[in-house]
């Protein structure tokens, strides 16, 4: 009789450091996607009707796991004073350090950018310049952020729910980003809906499986104004579209 597997790949033993970045954008982002386009525009949408127009003076960002990916970090431009790419995996540390470097920023990303500057706050805004100006990368780990640090403004896109097989570390990661956020924090965060796990290159990458329902619950209870997007769009078999959540962070206080 055949066994079922039993064991759930955890955060720790996935090979993170075999993370192959630039294969990872031709993956998904050299040919930017309809719905990664939707998304761009949704939470741009999201950031400005925060903001009301009015640019904060001196809000700090944090895109948290941010991977071989820059349309958060510019969906976040015109309303920060500086904005952190907390990412684990090595490889994605340096790549994001090449994009953050003056004259730096990769083409890939200029298709993003122009949805983004279809609207005003972001239209006489120099992303290159502005991104070598005020962007950091730093290697952390997402378990590590406990609440003592707190950014005015986030996101985490495909993180959460694409770290590990196991439920409460699912659960962890989502509370880990939702503590990193003051009070009122404008939040963007996006999950792969029922993924089973991902490769990249020669590597394959864990998931936890989530749909809208999940989502919610592991949101809600530090979400404010929590609005979730079923994005019917198929990005490789294996996964059945994408789920991307905006709200504000609620004034609940920090759950360990
Ligand atoms: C599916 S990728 C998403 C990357 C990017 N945010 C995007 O939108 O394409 C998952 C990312 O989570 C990062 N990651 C995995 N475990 C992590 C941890 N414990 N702390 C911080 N980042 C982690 C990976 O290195 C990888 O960059």
């Amino acid at each position: 009789m055949e066994s079922g597997r039993v064991t759930m790949d955890r955060n720790a033993d996935a090979p993170w450091s075999k993370f192959d970045p630039e294969v990872y954008v031709d993956l998904n982002y050299r040919t930017p996607l309809e719905v990664d386009l939707l998304i761009v525009r949704l939470m741009r949408d999201h950031f400005s009707r925060c903001y009301a127009g009015a640019v904060p003076d001196s809000a700090r960002g944090v895109d948290v796991g941010a991977g071989a990916n820059l349309y958060p970090a510019l969906s976040m431009l015109p309303w920060c004073e500086k904005i952190l790419l907390l990412e684990y995996a090595r490889p994605n540390v340096e790549y994001l350090e090449r994009q953050i470097s003056p004259g730096g920023l990769d083409a890939a990303w200029d298709p993003f950018w122009d949805v983004l500057r279809a609207a005003p706050a972001y239209r006489d805004v120099d992303p290159g310049a502005r991104v070598s100006e005020i962007v950091r990368v730093e290697r952390a780990n997402l378990f590590d952020l406990d609440g003592q640090r707190r950014w005015d403004i986030g996101t985490m896109f495909f993180v959460a729910d694409s770290m590990s097989e196991c439920p409460e570390e699912f659960q962890r990661g989502v509370r880990c980003f939702m503590n990193a956020l003051g009070e009122g924090a404008p939040f963007a965060a996006a999950f792969m809906k029922e993924s089973v796990g991902y490769r990249v290159g020669e590597h394959q990458y864990p998931a936890y499986r989530v749909n809208e329902d999940r989502v919610r619950e592991s949101l809600e209870p530090y979400a404010a104004e929590l609005e979730i997007h079923d994005l019917h769009h198929m990005v490789r078999p294996g996964h059945e579209g994408m789920l991307l959540a905006l709200g504000r962070r609620n004034s609940e206080i920090a759950t360990p």
